[in-house]
């Protein structure tokens, strides 16, 4: 029996034929992702983001941010001479979903944390133009009159759980409390606990209230802050 005859002779058997080849190809070269160890690199100092901050983190993808700015420093020579290390897979392991954008026409984002003072982040969210005069940044002075509404905040902690990011039920618990707690200069302790190396402070220099700005600087200074440069060793992956 002449095998390439009849393949080539018929045309649906031939488009089954690719199929399961193609198939084949694609589970050996996709299904060990799902198994090898060093797919993402567990690295120390990366836990899920606090509550506040992940309420910033909603209202930075609500207001599009990510269409100007990317999170993501690639390898080469000029990126990481001008934000700092390559971003790491580990970095955005809890990002759901990931704000690596596609687009820079701002700067990178992904290690602004800490670049900035608060005050100058309010100044900048304000009015753009008063810090950085040539800046095309839209302003977003609304974000600071705007209290900030976070009453799904356990749910937003329990769906993100179901992807994977390892809130514990008494992260879920006292969401509410520790979202309010850490725009409270003197809200610590627990939140810190809960989440290690969160900034507990008053973020947009209003400490009567809890406002969108509050939420957005807080997940602006913790961005690329997580992991300590200073010690991190990259895993061998050439074994
Ligand atoms: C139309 C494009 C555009 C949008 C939308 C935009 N930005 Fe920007 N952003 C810029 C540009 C351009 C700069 C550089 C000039 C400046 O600092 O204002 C910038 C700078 C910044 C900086 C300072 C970065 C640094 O390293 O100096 C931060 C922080 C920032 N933007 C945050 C935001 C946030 C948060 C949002 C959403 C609320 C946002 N941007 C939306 C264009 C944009």
């Amino acid at each position: 029996m002449n095998w390439h005859k009849l393949l080539e002779r018929h045309s649906m058997l031939l488009v089954v034929g690719i199929l399961a080849m193609v198939s084949v190809g694609g589970i050996v070269e996709i299904a060990p992702l799902f198994y090898l160890e060093s797919t993402i690199e567990e690295v120390d100092g990366v836990r899920p983001y606090s509550p506040l901050e992940l309420a910033g983190r909603d209202i930075y993808i609500r207001e599009g941010c990510y269409t100007c700015h990317s999170q993501m420093i690639r390898p080469l020579r000029d990126e990481v001479e001008r934000y700092g290390h390559y971003s790491l897979a580990a970095e955005s392991m809890y990002d759901h979903p990931f704000q690596w954008g596609s687009r820079r026409i701002g700067p990178d984002l992904a290690r602004v944390g800490g670049k900035y003072s608060d005050e100058w982040h309010r100044d900048h969210m304000r009015d753009p133009q008063s810090v950085v005069p040539e800046s095309i940044m839209p302003a977003y002075p609304f974000l600071e009159r705007r209290e900030l509404n976070a009453g799904d905040i356990a749910a937003n902690l329990t769906a993100l759980r179901m992807t994977g990011v390892p809130y514990t039920d008494e992260m879920i618990a006292a969401a509410a409390e520790d979202l309010v707690a850490q725009a409270d200069p003197f809200g610590g302790g627990a939140v810190q606990d809960r989440y290690p190396g969160a900034v507990v402070r008053d973020f947009d220099g209003d400490p009567t209230r809890v406002t969108e700005l509050d939420a957005m600087i807080a997940y602006l200074q913790v961005l690329g802050t997580m992991v300590d440069f200073g010690t991190y060793v990259p895993e061998d992956n050439t074994r």
